[in-house]
């Protein structure tokens, strides 16, 4: 069992092994977690930093065309992320670490921003995305490029929690 924080694992008084405990489920739960993570927020990093400004110099029509390709791409990786860190999240917590009460202050904060940037991305998927396939079914450019901005603005705001979130969950072990 993996019942107690990294910190408490690793550190000068656990002479015998200065890695964590041995923990095949453990370290299939934390893996999956970790790769969620990257898909997600790294999945926004890359279509922020490098695909808006690349995408920035088509034609609007071309330009909505590719991230609509895009979209339906990435939010299926998006719904598949965010099941596999929920999964493992609470599986971590409740097989492991025996429930919230055993758990640091980090775990609660990455939990509480995991929810706030689901309800974000439900939010998105469900209101300006259908607005924009619907735009984009009609040929409505306008209205598509107006449902684009409304997307970028939320996925911006998921982009910053994100980083926020795996700061304190990869630093958190130390400070709290
Ligand atoms: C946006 C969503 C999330 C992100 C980006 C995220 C990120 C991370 C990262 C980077 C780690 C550190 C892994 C390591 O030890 O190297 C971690 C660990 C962990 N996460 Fe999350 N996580 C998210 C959602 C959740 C949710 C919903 C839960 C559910 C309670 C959760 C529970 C945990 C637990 C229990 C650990 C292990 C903490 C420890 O080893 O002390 N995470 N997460």
């Amino acid at each position: 069992m993996y019942r107690v924080h990294r910190i408490q694992i690793i550190g000068p008084s656990n002479s015998e092994s200065p890695h964590r405990t041995r923990n095949k489920n453990m370290d299939i739960a934390i893996t999956l977690h970790l790769l969620a993570t990257i898909v997600w927020i790294g999945g926004m990093w890359f279509a922020h930093f490098a695909l808006r400004p690349a995408a920035a110099t088509l034609e609007a029509p071309q330009r909505l065309a590719l991230w609509a390709g895009v979209f339906r791409r990435f939010f299926l990786w998006v719904w598949v992320a965010i099941a596999v860190l929920f999964v493992t999240g609470f599986w971590i917590v409740l097989v492991e670490f025996q429930g919230f009460a055993n758990v640091k202050l980090y775990v609660h904060l990455m939990l509480g921003v995991a929810t706030v940037m689901t309800a974000l991305f439900v939010y998105l998927f469900f209101v300006p995305y259908r607005n924009f396939r619907l735009a984009m079914s009609s040929n409505n450019t306008a209205q598509a490029a107006a449902a684009l901005g409304r997307i970028r603005t939320v996925v911006s705001v998921n982009l910053v929690l994100g980083l926020f979130t795996t700061i304190a969950a990869a630093a958190g072990a130390y400070w709290f």
